[in-house]
């Protein structure tokens, strides 16, 4: 058996088929009031462009409640998923020939690099280091800005930024650290100064291990401070893919105004279509509003929770003395640092020839802005194997790791 410390998905067993297919038959099997509701529309027709409307009440009535949020239907457009969602944040809100910096949290969740290469942002891309303790040196980046403040060209319109700075705020993969809340809000505070978007991927934020809530979302603070005539600086870019299973293809763009979201859900290929999940959404609404949703997270975190527990026993117990380990207390990852002397490509290598797949750190760099996570760092995900499985291959990576001393 092959055990794949890389892989970011759901075990099977978690997927939660009977309650979804329990959502199906309520939403195609009875007949509803939205379906000659033009807001909302059938659910087997073409969506609106922002989506149902049915939808993005439930999604604000859920959220509002479990995570404190403030959003209201308007200031919400429905996706496809983070993935989409990024893109479609980044083509509404940036311009290859306008947006001067593209800044991306280092080490970084590595499939977004692609992302950014689609919007024709590559040459723009600019890594932020996260420092040991998960902070970012945020004097620095407004050092930069500053010194780059030059007599402003011509915005092409108000829903093009300058400068966009990409994160995974909470529970990030891979290093699993959270921005603290004075972080969030200097970041704003930075982001209204310099034109920037923050496009906050918010992907982990209902896997929580501990019995710490999050600090306030980055969007809820741009409402909360929005200056009079703003669009807001921020898009919270949620899915449902790490709760409810990312087959589903179902997330939201949440936005401090109404005047962002919708100009959100004007890309050419929506007007086109309708939003792009259409029926999905509504098996997610519907799961929101029977209360289904909660089920699934409250068992997803106790399941993690106890295999972060074993996961991080089993990674002091058998790896290196001396290696740091960040993370485990929500979401997917760990984010470990070997201490030096260790042969990362060897281990890595030497792990795979006897079954085991680790992530060692050069693929979570920016693209052309490394760092060198790789010489030391590895990011665990505790998403797919049990806890028994992990221990032995952990065990098993131990022992590796003591015939690649250098
Ligand atoms: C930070 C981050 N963003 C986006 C995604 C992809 O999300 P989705 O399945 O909603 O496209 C992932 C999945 O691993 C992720 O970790």
């Amino acid at each position: 058996m092959v055990v794949t410390f890389f892989r970011g998905h759901p075990t099977d067993r978690l997927l939660p088929a009977s309650l979804i297919l329990e959502a199906a038959n309520r939403v195609l099997g009875s007949p509803k009031p939205y379906s000659n509701d033009e807001k909302s529309r059938n659910p087997l027709t073409y969506g609106p462009d922002e989506g149902s409307y049915f939808v993005r009440q439930q999604i604000c009535k859920w959220y509002n409640g479990v995570l404190n949020g403030t959003a209201t239907p308007e200031c919400i457009n429905l996706t496809n998923g983070a993935s989409y969602g990024a893109l479609i944040a980044l083509l509404r809100t940036t311009s290859p020939q306008y947006t001067k910096g593209a800044y991306v949290v280092s080490p970084t969740y590595f499939l977004i690099n692609g992302i950014f290469e689609d919007v024709g942002l590559r040459k723009q891309l600019r890594s932020l280091c996260e420092k040991d303790d998960g902070r970012y040196d945020l004097d620095a980046l407004e050092a930069e800005l500053a010194h780059e403040k030059e007599s402003s060209p011509q915005k092409p319109s108000r829903f093009t930024f300058r400068y966009v700075l990409y994160l995974v705020p909470t529970h990030n993969n891979p290093s699993g650290h959270t921005v603290p809340l004075e972080d969030r809000k200097r970041l704003l505070e930075i982001a209204r100064r310099y034109d920037l978007l923050i496009l906050a991927d918010e992907v982990y934020e209902w896997l929580n291990y501990t019995d710490k809530p999050n600090p306030t979302s980055l969007t809820t603070l741009d409402r909360e401070t929005l200056p009079e005539g703003s669009i807001g600086n921020v898009i919270g870019n949620y899915t449902i893919s790490k709760v409810l299973g990312p087959g589903l293809r179902v997330g939201w763009h949440e936005t401090a105004t109404p005047e962002l979201a919708y100009h959100l859900s004007q890309l050419g290929s929506v007007k086109s279509g309708g939003t792009p999940a259409h029926l999905n959404t509504y098996f997610v609404g519907d799961m929101m509003e029977s209360g289904a949703i909660d089920k699934v997270i409250l068992n997803l975190n106790t399941v993690y929770g106890e295999r972060a527990h074993a996961y991080r026993a089993a990674m002091e117990k058998y790896l290196p003395a001396g290696t740091k380990i960040d993370g485990g207390n929500g979401g997917y990852f760990f984010w470990l640092r070997f201490p030096n002397g260790y042969d990362i490509h060897a281990i890595t290598q030497k792990c795979k020839d006897a079954g085991i797949m680790l992530a060692p750190g050069q693929h979570f760099e920016v693209t052309g802005q490394p760092h060198g996570w790789g010489d030391h760092h590895f990011r665990v995900s505790l998403s797919y194997h049990e806890s028994d499985e992990a221990t032995e291959a952990i065990k098993k990576w131990g022992e590796i790791s003591q015939t690649c001393r250098k």
